[in-house]
């Protein structure tokens, strides 16, 4: 979580750190903070509680001139309530340390008593605060006085300084900071915090990620976990924690800037919901045919023997992407192979278990989730091979997984995921495929069919989407409602699970996702008169008994809203109904999210809620 943003050059030092910023503001948006150094030495701080368009007034109405370097954060609180005495960037005791940090220091409280012990003042509450005492502490033993020092041994003392700190501190963390005495030099570092440098010409860029400074440079390099970046205008250097000096390779980036502008849909979730035949297009293009093939060993390394040989599959993931786990779950039993999906935060003991011929597919958007990536490091650590699914090139999971499956979706940015599940859903039939028709589940007809039902799989979601109007209409009505239920069964049981995850994040209301088969054990009773239910009950082998719970729901009040293709819309008696093109059964997962989501959206737009940044959420959650 937190969004950390940092420059060093000739141009608006503040337009950048605070344009940087409001693109990582995804990231946590609940109070923001700049800080910039001219060559004369002078700092500047500014820090607000609330959105970085705060910010950006309160600097207009006193710009800085001649700022060369600086940092800048957006955050999602950890330690210490949101406000701006606890915004970043935060200062030592004597001003001239600055620091932005994303992560958890672990040990900040005994550091910060040794600290008040040695005589230290702290002004806020967080775990950062410490890293410029630190900072500050190091710079002492090495005997530095700011105004004595020689000029030529600003840089490398600040870097040894920092250096030595890094060393003191435990936990997670992306680090961006400057010393108000060497205006020439930002220092970043990374541990289990995303952090990605920016490669410009008489600039460069630091940020959590790339979107920050997309606008100025598409070369970009990517920090390890133990790495120390040295960002002056003219060049960037890079180490370890132990001071030696790395080569690094750039890499450039192939999304451009307005990939990740709203082009005239009033959210970005509902632009990225309108985005999902081309992101599912994008994720099949040419990885398709033939299924069982080499097409997964030239991309990732998976070769048609290699995959024979798992003898299970564990998918792993959180929130949405753990809802396309779920999918994942069913499509590979129904396949015959064994499969299990876990919230990867619930994984730690099931790790222990997991054999040497278990593939374990870690699924995430960024790649950057910390749950996720512990997880990862669990089971590599009992020897399973982990591939990743994920939607961000040079994310830290693709770094530590031995194959990686690329969704092509492009930047999301709103909170609530949505093109990337479709993406992720693509990407788990494309590999559900693959595994089937390479071990001989799917003769070469049913591998045929099968792709042939994927491929058409955009033309529908397409189709879909015009209903938006219809599906809008039947939100607005629900907008007063404080409760909402969403069942399903089997395939697009994940699916209620998902519905419910897109209300309560963006509406703020509470639902539940169930099995529709439990609802008698149980969650029936909270059925009253009124309550609207979602039932997804497309043409299938689930469809007569969801039309029999539903009925069940229908005599204790719910009011029905049923999302069915032309066929099932025969047996399922409800109030509303949503109706979706017919596909197979097995790939209605892919349609049948989509009026959930829209569902979601027009709900929370009735409500007025902030649909792009919903409250006490992040859209990548660093932190476990
Ligand atoms: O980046 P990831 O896919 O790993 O993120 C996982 C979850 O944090 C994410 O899906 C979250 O649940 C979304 N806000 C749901 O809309």
């Amino acid at each position: 979580m937190c969004g950390i943003t940092g420059y060093i050059g000739d141009n608006k030092t503040t337009d950048i750190l605070i344009d940087g910023l409001k693109r990582l503001e995804y990231r946590g948006y609940d109070s923001c903070g700049i800080a910039v150094v001219d060559a004369k030495n002078a700092l500047y701080l500014k820090r607000v509680s609330g959105r970085v368009d705060a910010l950006d007034k309160l600097v207009a109405q006193e710009p800085v001139k001649g700022a060369q370097s600086g940092v800048g954060h957006t955050r999602w609180a950890t330690h210490g309530a949101p406000s701006e005495d606890n915004a970043h960037p935060h200062t030592d005791c004597s001003g001239r340390v600055v620091v932005v940090h994303n992560g958890i220091i672990e040990n900040y409280l005994d550091l910060k008593e040794k600290l008040l012990a040695s005589g230290h003042k702290f002004k806020s509450e967080t775990d950062t605060e410490v890293i410029a005492h630190v900072i500050e502490e190091k710079l002492k033993s090495l005997h530095v006085q700011e105004k004595a020092i020689r000029s030529d041994m600003l840089e490398p003392v600040f870097f040894e300084a920092f250096r030595r700190a890094l060393a003191e501190l435990k936990g997670s963390f992306a680090l961006s900071v400057i010393w108000a005495a060497c205006p020439n030099m930002v220092l970043a570092a990374r541990m289990y915090s995303p952090l990605v440098v920016g490669l410009g010409k008489g600039e460069n860029f630091i940020a959590s990620d790339v979107s920050a400074f997309l606008k100025y440079t598409k070369r970009v390099v990517f920090l390890n976990d133990g790495e120390i970046a040295a960002v002056k205008k003219d060049g960037v250097d890079f180490y370890t924690f132990q001071g030696k000096k790395v080569a690094k390779e750039s890499v450039t980036i192939q999304w451009d800037s307005t990939m990740a502008e709203k082009g005239g849909y009033k959210h970005f979730m509902l632009k990225e919901i309108h985005e999902q035949a081309e992101s599912v297009e994008n994720t099949l293009r040419g990885r398709l045919l033939p299924l069982g093939g080499n097409i997964l060993k030239a991309e990732m390394g998976l070769s048609a023997e290699a995959i024979k040989s798992f003898s299970s599959v564990q998918f792993i993931a959180c929130g949405t992407a753990y809802h396309a786990a779920l999918i994942g779950r069913v499509l590979f039993e129904n396949f015959g192979i064994p499969a299990s999906a876990d919230v990867a935060s619930e994984f730690t003991d099931r790790a222990k278990l997991l054999g040497k011929g278990t593939l374990v597919v870690a699924i995430s958007q960024s790649g950057e989730t910390a749950d996720t990536l512990f997880a990862v490091r669990e089971a590599k650590a009992v020897g399973a091979t982990v591939l990743a699914i994920t939607n961000t090139v040079g994310s830290t999971l693709t770094r530590e997984a031995d194959h990686v499956l690329y969704t092509h979706c492009g930047p999301e940015i709103g909170v609530a995921s949505t093109k990337a599940f479709l993406g992720q859903l693509a990407a788990i039939y494309l590999l559900a495929g693959h595994f089937a028709a390479a071990r001989g589940a799917l003769t070469s007809s049913e591998a045929r069919s099968y792709a042939e039902n994927l491929l058409k799989v955009p033309r529908l979601i397409e189709e879909t989407l015009a209903q938006e109007k219809e599906i809008a209409k039947i939100a607005q009505g629900f907008a007063s409602s404080e409760h909402f239920l969403f069942i399903s069964r089997h395939v697009n049981y994940p699916i209620a699970l998902e519905g419910a995850l897109k209300i309560k994040e963006i509406s703020y209301v509470h639902a539940e996702g169930y099995p529709a088969g439990e609802m008698k054990h149980g969650p029936i009773a909270i059925i009253y008169k009124g309550m609207p239910l979602l039932a997804v009950a497309p043409s299938g082998r689930a469809l007569d008994l969801m039309a029999g719970n539903i009925e069940e729901a229908k005599a204790r009040g719910a009011e029905v809203v049923a999302i069915v293709d032309e066929d099932s819309r025969k047996t399922v008696k409800a109030s509303r109904y949503i109706t979706l093109p017919k596909t197979e059964e097995l790939f209605t997962p892919l349609l049948t999210v989509i009026p959930l989501q829209l569902f979601a959206y027009y709900v929370a737009l009735a409500k007025k809620c902030d649909i792009d940044k919903p409250r006490n959420l992040a859209k990548s959650v660093t932190v476990r």
